[in-house]
C-alpha cells in the first residue's frame, strides 16, 4: 500500500536537510519495494512570506490527509521581530494542535563513533539506549488559569497543572506499548510526594500496568530521575512523564550522546498521522552553505517508517546506513570537529548514505 507523506521543509537548513532526506527515501522506496508519495506544504517563515500565515489552511488539510508528516525546522532572524500571530513557531504549535499530537518521543542512543565526544565518561554512555515519552498537550503549559494578578497590593502569578484521567491514561499506555517493542521496562516519572496531579498519575500507571504483563513498571521522582540520567543513564528503557518534566528531561537526556545534529523525534496522535522532525532548529548561522548535518532528519524519517508504517526491518537498515557512514568518517563540520575528521558537505553525506 502506498504511503502518502506530507513534507514541510520550513526554513533555514530545514530546506537542505529535507531535500536530501526525501532523495534518500526515493532510493529506499525502490530498494525495498515500499511505495511512498511526497507532497510539499508551506510552514513557518516561508509560509508567512508567501501567504501571510505561518500555517496556511492548505498545509493543515495536506497533513490531515497524509499517513505521516516530515518536518524540517522553522524560524530565523528575518521573522524574529514579527508580531506574535506572524511568528514561524506559531506554525509548529498550530500543526501539533491540529493533528492532536499528544505524545512526543525522543530516543537517545549511544553512537559508537561519537562516544569520545560525550561530556560524560565513555563507560557511562556506552550502553545508553533510552526513549523519553513526553505528554505534549496538557499540564502546566496549557492549564487555565495562567495569569498575573494583584493579591494584597502586590504582583502575583498563577499557572495551572491540569490533567484529566483520559489524558494521563493515553500517554502512559503509549509508554507501555513502546516498551513492548523495546526492552520492556517503563520508568514513570512524577513528583507524587508533593503534587496531587502526580498522585493520580501514579495510581493510573499502577492500574493499567496489569494490561502489559511483559513490561516492568518502576516509579521515579523527577528530581531523582534527573540525577539518574547523568549517573547511570544505561539503566533506562522507556521514560514516560508529563509535559514540563518531559521538556526538561528530554533536553537533559539529549546531551548524553553525540550532538544536536544526530537527534530525531516523533510526535504521535491517537489515530491520525504522526509528525517526525529533528530536535534541532533551523540553524540560520549555517543555512544555505551545504554544512548542515542531515542525519537527525534522516533518523527522523527512519522513525517514521518504523512507527507510522510498521516497516521495522527497513527502518533499522536505514539507521545502519547512517551509522556506517559515520563510522567510515564521512560527516559534516559539527561532528568532524569533535572527532578529528575532515568535514564534507551535506550533499556528500547524502550521497554516501544512498
Ligand atoms: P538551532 O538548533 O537552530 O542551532 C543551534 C546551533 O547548533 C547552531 O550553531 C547551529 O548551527 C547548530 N546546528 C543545529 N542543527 C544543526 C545541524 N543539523 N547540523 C549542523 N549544525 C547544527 O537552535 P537556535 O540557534 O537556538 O535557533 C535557530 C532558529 O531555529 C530560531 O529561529 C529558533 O526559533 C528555531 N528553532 C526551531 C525549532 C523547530 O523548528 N523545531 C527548534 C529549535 C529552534
Ligand atoms: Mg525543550
Amino acid at each position: 500500500m502506498t504511503k502518502k507523506i506530507a513534507v514541510l521543509p520550513g526554513d533555514g537548513i530545514g530546506q537542505e536537510i529535507t531535500e536530501g532526506t526525501v532523495d534518500i527515501l526515493h532510493t529506499f522506496s525502490s530498494l525495498f519495494d515500499r511505495s511512498m508519495t511526497f507532497e510539499y506544504g508551506l510552514i513557518g517563515g516561508h509560509a508567512i512570506d508567501e501567504t501571510g500565515d505561518p500555517l496556511p489552511e492548505a498545509t493543515v488539510t495536506l497533513c490531515q490527509s497524509s499517513d505521516a508528516v516530515l518536518l524540517g525546522a522553522v524560524g530565523g532572524p528575518k521573522w524574529d521581530r514579527n508580531p506574535s500571530h506572524l511568528r514561524p513557531e506559531k506554525g509548529l504549535l498550530g500543526i501539533r494542535k491540529a493533528l492532536g499530537l499528544f505524545a512526543n518521543l525522543r530516543p537517545v542512543k549511544a553512537i559508537p563513533a561519537l562516544l569520545s565526544s560525550s561530556t560524560l565518561k565513555e563507560e557511562v554512555v556506552r550502553d545508553v539506549d533510552l526513549l523519553i515519552v513526553r505528554e505534549l498537550t496538557g499540564g502546566l503549559y496549557f492549564g487555565e488559569p495562567s495569569e498575573r494578578r494583584q493579591v494584597a497590593g502586590e504582583d502575583a502569578v498563577v499557572d495551572t497543572l491540569f490533567y484529566t484521567r483520559s489524558e494521563i491514561e493515553r500517554i502512559l499506555r503509549k509508554g507501555f506499548e513502546l516498551a513492548q517493542i523495546r526492552k520492556k521496562r517503563v520508568v514513570s516519572v512524577d513528583k507524587a510526594n508533593v503534587l496531587e496531579s502526580s498522585k493520580l498519575w501514579r495510581e493510573i500507571a499502577e492500574e493499567i500496568a496489569g494490561d502489559y504483563p511483559d513490561v516492568t513498571l518502576e516509579h521515579m521522582l523527577v528530581d531523582n530521575a534527573a540525577m539518574q540520567l547523568i549517573r547511570t543513564p544505561a539503566q533506562f528503557d522507556v521514560v514516560v512523564t508529563e509535559n514540563l518534566f518531559g521538556d526538561i528531561l528530554s533536553d537533559e537526556a539529549s546531551m548524553l550522546t553525540g550532538s544536536l545534529g544526530m537527534l530525531p523525534s516523533a510526535s504521535l496522535s491517537e489515530t491520525g498521522p504522526g509528525l517526525f522532525e529533528p530536535v534541532h532548529g533551523s540553524a540560520p548561522d549555517i543555512a544555505g552553505r551545504n554544512e548542515a548535518n542531515p542525519m537527525a532528519m534522516i533518523l527522523s524519517a527512519a522513525m517514521m517508517v518504523r512507527v507510522s508504517f510498521g516497516w521495522e526491518k527497513e527502518a533499522t537498515l536505514l539507521e545502519e546506513a547512517v551509522f556506517q557512514t559515520l563510522k567510515a568518517g564521512v560527516c559534516t563540520k559539527d561532528i568532524a570537529a569533535a572527532t578529528n575528521r575532515a568535514p564534507v558537505g551535506t550533499s556528500d553525506v547524502i550521497a554516501e548514505i544512498k
